[in-house]
């Protein structure tokens, strides 16, 4: 016995770091899940995995930025499993993370594709699978911000804002559409190690181990096993949260946490 039995679910950017992690975990779960991302993150192929291994899925190719294709994405759920009980709505730029900088230097183009896929992406799902929910009596939305939604930064200037409004986002969700049924929260990560982010400098991720309070970085399952939750009806009270999933990075004054990675005596 799964905690989504019965359940229907899509993930999307769901063939990515942190999607594959909430495919495989949703699917263990017992929900059905429909692998959604852009064609070069071959979605139907890990749908294909997951429904050698018993599970249902099915997989779809889709550029949330496109309206006609995310209709597409919510009617091809409906046609095979007659139902959407969850979405995780996390596929996100990440693309231009790496380039995201100074907000005086940053090309006008990068922050315009960002909301593209962050903001604009991320409402047109919610735009087309909100009525399928609400006319089966409810559902529940979750939405992949960052921790960088709800502190400044010294670069990521348009992830940053783009994130506020995905959190932002799912808060009008659940005003709009809660007494419907529909529940809306958004998890916040922290760094969350992946085959597309270990590659990351030992450097970088050794400053964010000294922050976190847990003993080691977290993994996409971190945020699966939250998406599990929150999509269970063990969560049915849990409404218009954005809650950090991050080891706690958030919650202390950064500079103790150095001092203490340096063995510097306090006093
Ligand atoms: N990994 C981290 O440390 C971290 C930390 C905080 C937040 N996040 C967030 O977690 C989510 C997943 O990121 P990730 O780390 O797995 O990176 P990732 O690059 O592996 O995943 C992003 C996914 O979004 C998909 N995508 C991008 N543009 C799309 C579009 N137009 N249409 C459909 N799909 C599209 C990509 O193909 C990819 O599968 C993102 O929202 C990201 O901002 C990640």
């Amino acid at each position: 016995m799964g905690t989504l039995d019965g359940k229907a679910v899509i993930v999307t950017g769901g063939a990515g770091g942190i999607g594959s992690g909430s495919s495989q975990l949703l699917a263990r779960e017992g929900a059905a899940v429909v692998v959604a991302d852009i064609p070069a993150m071959a979605p139907r192929a890990l749908a294909e995995e997951l429904a050698a291994s018993g599970h249902r899925a099915i997989g779809v190719e889709v550029d949330i930025t496109d309206e006609g294709q995310v209709e597409a994405m919510a009617k091809a759920a409906v046609a095979a499993f007659g139902r959407i009980d969850g979405l995780h709505a996390n596929a996100a730029a990440t693309r231009l993370v790496a380039t995201d900088g100074l907000l005086t230097e940053l090309p006008r183009s990068d922050f315009e594709d960002a909301f593209q896929v962050n903001v604009i992406g991320t409402w047109l799902c919610c735009k087309h699978v909100i009525p399928v929910m609400v006319e089966q009596g409810g559902g529940s939305i979750v939405a992949t911000s960052s921790g960088a939604a709800t502190h400044g930064d010294i670069r990521n200037t348009a992830y940053g804002v783009t994130k506020a409004g995905v959190n932002q986002l799912m808060r009008t969700v659940a005003t709009q559409f809660g007494r419907q049924g529909v529940r809306a929260n958004t998890v916040m990560p922290g760094l969350i190690i992946h085959r597309g982010t270990e590659f990351l400098p030992e450097q970088f991720k050794q400053v964010i181990l000294d922050n976190v309070l847990t003993p080691e970085l977290g993994g996409p399952e971190a945020i699966a096993s939250f998406v599990a939750y929150l999509f269970s009806d063990a969560a049915r009270y849990v409404q218009g949260q954005s809650i950090h999933v991050d080891g706690g990075m958030h919650v202390h004054v950064p500079q103790l946490a150095s001092i203490l990675a340096q063995q510097t005596p306090l006093f």
